[in-house]
């Protein structure tokens, strides 16, 4: 990280995760990678020597201050409390009020609450807050330059957290919002950078899960949270996904039963002229159409192997891969299930624990030692919704060779196919 000329401490001094600061890299050239939890990369120009020596610095001194920000080993061991609320406020009683009254409390006393929404589970802080972000960060082992959406529940609290409000996102939310899209826009003063992981723009959006809008209203407003996952792992459908990664680390979960769609927002960068699309999800590319005329969509989406470095920071880090080896299989339907059943086979007598992920209509075709249904090819809407689950399953049954179905990238079919190349790290037989 102390690479010569690459580093150089921001004007916005960070404190951050490990006490650390946010450090930007200037060297648009070299894509830095991951990097270690504390750090994050913001593209510029070229680093100087004196820049370097401050930043050596302010890492110098924020080390001497290890209680800047919260970090793992703070945050570990505590008790999380689950609480059950049905997801149909119309059932709602006095209990499920108060039960989240408390929750928000917790988030504006500077906790951590997983509740669902209508696409995952998220991980809530204050996102006012610049230590309920570090503890985000801390309790999801995720890198601080992967910036967090903030939550809202009515459209007017946009204006409090963007610096502008253009009129193509008022047009966007009287079209999507409250519902599964966040938009980029530049931020206002009032946000902070560990919210933002050090950018100059912020993502906000409006659910529509009856849980999520009525946390978030008594969490003060503004909810930053991003998909209640270990970092790197499928996010949350289930209280159960949850439960399994953050148990100890947050201190409550709200369990609204399982989520609607199953994939995350679409993200739609708003501070171009021309919206674009930076990660595909239930809204697709030909709604947005319908409202702007045109849309771009990141690149990277389309071209995985551009070799360019991705808009929203968060798309370029692996994700939601399970610990086997996981390949997508593209052809015709009988080609498909021939050759997975021969990779299978193969791989069983090389002493691998054999997995496919497919579709109810050829299901029984297949041979491995665990097939997991994804869904029908009829219904794209319900293989977005167990395509994060299934991946798990994989996890908990131990399975080291995994073979997937491919699907169409329109329409759904791009968020399907964008989830599924990252868990298995684009590795694609066409046959
Ligand atoms: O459906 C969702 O969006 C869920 C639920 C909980 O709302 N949240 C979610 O958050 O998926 P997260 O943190 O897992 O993903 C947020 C993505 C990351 O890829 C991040 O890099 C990107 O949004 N992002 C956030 N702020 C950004 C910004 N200012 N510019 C570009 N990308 C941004
Ligand atoms: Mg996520």
């Amino acid at each position: 990280m102390s690479a010569k000329g690459r580093v150089k401490c921001p004007k916005k001094q960070l404190p951050c995760l490990h006490g650390q600061m946010i450090i930007r890299v200037l060297d648009e050239r070299s894509d830095p990678g991951p990097l270690p939890l504390g750090f994050g990369a913001l593209p510029g120009n070229s680093g100087e020597s004196k820049e370097l020596e401050e930043a050596a610095a302010v890492l110098a001194r924020a080390d001497d201050d290890s209680g800047l920000c919260p970090t793992l080993e703070d945050i570990a061991d505590m008790e999380t409390r689950i609480i059950q609320i049905k997801p149909d406020c119309r059932e709602w009683k006095l209990q499920e009020e108060a039960a989240l009254r408390e929750a928000g409390e917790v988030i504006r006393q500077g906790g951590l609450v997983a509740f669902p929404t209508e696409t995952v589970y998220g991980l809530g802080g204050d996102a006012l807050n610049p230590q309920a972000s570090c503890k985000i960060y801390a309790a999801k082992g995720r890198p601080s330059d992967n910036p967090l959406i903030i939550h809202i529940c009515q459209f007017e609290d946009i204006y409090r957290i963007v610096k502008q409000v253009p009129e193509t996102a008022v047009k966007i939310a009287e079209a999507f919002w409250p519902g599964p899209l966040t938009v980029i826009l530049p931020k206002a003063e009032l946000v902070p950078y560990e919210t933002t992981g050090g950018l100059d723009t912020v993502a906000v959006r409006f659910p529509s899960h009856p849980v999520a809008k009525k946390l978030i209203e008594y969490g003060g407003g503004y909810v930053a949270a991003p998909s209640a996952n270990a970092s790197g792992r499928p996010s949350p459908t289930l209280a159960k996904h949850v439960a399994e990664d953050m148990s100890g680390r947050i201190d409550m979960i709200v369990d609204g039963g399982e989520v609607g769609i199953g994939l995350e927002s679409t993200i739609v960068d708003l501070t171009a002229e021309v919206p674009r699309i930076l990660r595909p999800g239930y809204i697709t590319q030909g709604m947005l159409n319908k409202v702007f005329g045109k849309v771009d969509i990141d690149v990277t989406i389309i071209k995985p192997d551009s070799g360019q470095p991705p808009k929203a920071p968060g798309m370029k880090y692996r994700h939601y891969a399970p610990t086997g080896r996981l390949v997508i299989v593209e052809g015709e339907a009988g080609q498909v299930t021939a050759y997975i059943n021969e990779q299978t086979a193969k791989d069983r007598n090389a002493g691998e624990k054999t997995g496919v992920i497919g579709t109810a209509e050829v299901l029984e075709q297949y041979h491995a030692d665990v097939v997991k249904c994804v869904g029908s090819r009829e219904n794209e809407e319900d293989i977005a919704r167990n395509l994060f689950t299934v991946l798990r399953e994989f996890d908990e049954e131990k399975v080291t060779s995994i073979y997937s179905e491919s699907f169409s990238s329109e329409g759904l079919g791009q968020a399907i196919m964008n989830r599924l190349l990252k868990a298995a790290g684009h590795s694609v037989i066409r046959l």
